[in-house]
């Protein structure tokens, strides 16, 4: 099987009730990302219309379990043919249907800017705020997101996201995940902290694995830029090499193009960052460039 590529695995057709209904199995298989991983999908559809899905993939079943993801989904059809042969009407009813979530209608920011410190005044609020009042100069709409006051749990790996385009979490982050894809700019403020990003920056970098799942299910591509600014402690531009890495990995893994980054070394009290010469400037400057770049 082409790697990426939907496969038909089987396919049936059940008569019942004067209605037909085609049952069909595919198999993708992501293992060019992901080493071994194969998602299947089982869906009935009658009338033109996919009136029930169900999704599973290997990642799901540890080598210990008694149950693959190959098994689960036979087992799966299995079940749902018996159900349609013998009462359709109570199969329509009951089937919990496993869809690509849609997103809600949130409101919609042009420029989604988040501030990684857990300091809510400290530089990085500053600079969050500079961006925010330069695309507001322009007449966009930005939000600043303020991590550390968000309740988001850290990703578990569960790898379900890879069935459905969604977490499996309900919490701060999905409303986070809708935003995000409403956005077309996506704007980083991080301190660096123990040459990484704070620990509620990096809980959100992990869970939009779900956007990647999404992304990756529905072949869609962002077309969003992304900006860093980032702040440190220490002296010497070397001391972001560390945030250079993390924040343009998680960019390209949802498919946003990191376009600028703008650093502020040798900087620790809040509110220093004030101190420096022209930093708005040069922030403001940053934002006036993406902002004429989006398209
Ligand atoms: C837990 C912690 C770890 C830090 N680690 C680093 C580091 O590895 N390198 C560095 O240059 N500065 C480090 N700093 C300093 C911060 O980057 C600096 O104080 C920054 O201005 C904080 O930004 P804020 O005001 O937005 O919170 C650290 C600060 C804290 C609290």
């Amino acid at each position: 099987m082409t790697a990426g590529e939907e496969k038909i695995l089987s396919e049936k057709v059940i008569n019942a009730l004067g209605r037909t209904y085609h049952l069909v199995l595919t198999g993708r298989d992501l293992g060019d990302r992901y080493p071994g991983m194969m998602i299947y999908t089982l869906q009935v559809m009658s009338g033109g219309e996919v009136i029930a899905r169900f999704r599973t993939n290997t990642y799901e079943y540890p080598p210990s379990s008694p149950i693959s993801a190959s098994g689960v989904i036979q087992a799966r059809s299995d079940e749902w043919v018996k159900e349609l042969l013998s009462d359709p009407s109570r199969f329509l009813q009951s089937r919990e249907r496993m869809m690509i979530r849609e997103p809600d209608d949130v409101p919609s920011h042009e420029v989604l800017i988040f501030q990684g410190s857990p300091r809510p005044a400290g530089n990085c609020s500053v600079l969050a705020s500079w961006a925010q009042a330069e695309a507001e100069r322009t007449d966009s709409s930005a939000r600043v997101v303020y991590l550390d006051d968000l309740a988001i749990r850290a990703c578990i790996g569960c790898y379900q996201c890879y069935n459905t385009g969604a977490c499996i979490f309900e919490d701060d982050m999905t409303g986070i995940l809708r935003s995000i894809s409403h956005a077309r700019i996506i704007v980083i403020c991080t301190p660096v902290f123990t040459n990484t990003v704070p620990g509620s920056l990096k809980i959100m970098i992990d869970r939009c694995q779900a956007y990647h799942a999404e992304q990756a299910l529905t072949g869609k591509k962002s077309g969003k830029t992304g900006l860093l600014f980032s702040v440190a402690g220490r002296q010497g531009q070397e001391n972001f090499s560390c945030i250079t890495r993390v924040i343009d990995a998680f960019l390209k893994n949802i498919h946003i193009k990191p376009v600028r980054s703008v650093f502020f070394d040798d900087l620790d009290r809040i509110g220093d960052i004030r101190n420096i010469p022209y930093a708005e400037e040069k922030v403001r400057d940053a934002m006036r460039k993406i902002l004429r770049e989006r398209g």
